[in-house]
C-alpha cells in the first residue's frame, strides 16, 4: 500500500506571495487555541511540520501551500492589510 496516511511527522511547505502572511499553529488535543504566528514576507518559505503539539496549521494572506496531498493556494483579502 503506498496510500499516504496523515501523520505527525508531515510537513507542509508555505511560500508567500505577498508580505505579511500569517503562518498560525494551532494546538493538538481538546483545546484548540493558537500557540504560534510567524510573519512571512513575499518569496519566504517556511517548512512546518505536524507535531505533538500542532495539529492544524492556519495559512492568512496569499501563499503557495505544498503538501502530501497536493499543492495549494492561498487567497488575499481584497482589502488586505496587516502587511
Ligand atoms: N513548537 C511547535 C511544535 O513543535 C512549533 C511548530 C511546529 C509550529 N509546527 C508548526 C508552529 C506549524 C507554527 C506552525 O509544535
Amino acid at each position: 500500500m503506498d496510500e499516504k496516511k496523515p501523520s505527525v511527522n508531515d510537513y507542509v511547505v508555505i511560500k508567500a506571495k505577498q508580505d505579511g502572511v500569517n503562518v498560525i499553529g494551532l494546538t493538538r488535543g481538546t483545546d484548540t487555541r493558537f500557540h504560534h504566528s510567524e510573519k512571512l514576507d513575499k518569496g519566504e518559505v517556511m517548512i512546518a511540520q505536524f507535531t505533538e503539539h500542532t495539529s492544524a496549521i492556519k495559512v492568512r494572506g496569499e501563499a503557495l501551500i505544498k503538501t502530501s496531498y497536493g499543492d495549494i493556494e492561498s487567497e488575499a483579502r481584497n482589502n488586505h492589510t496587516d502587511k
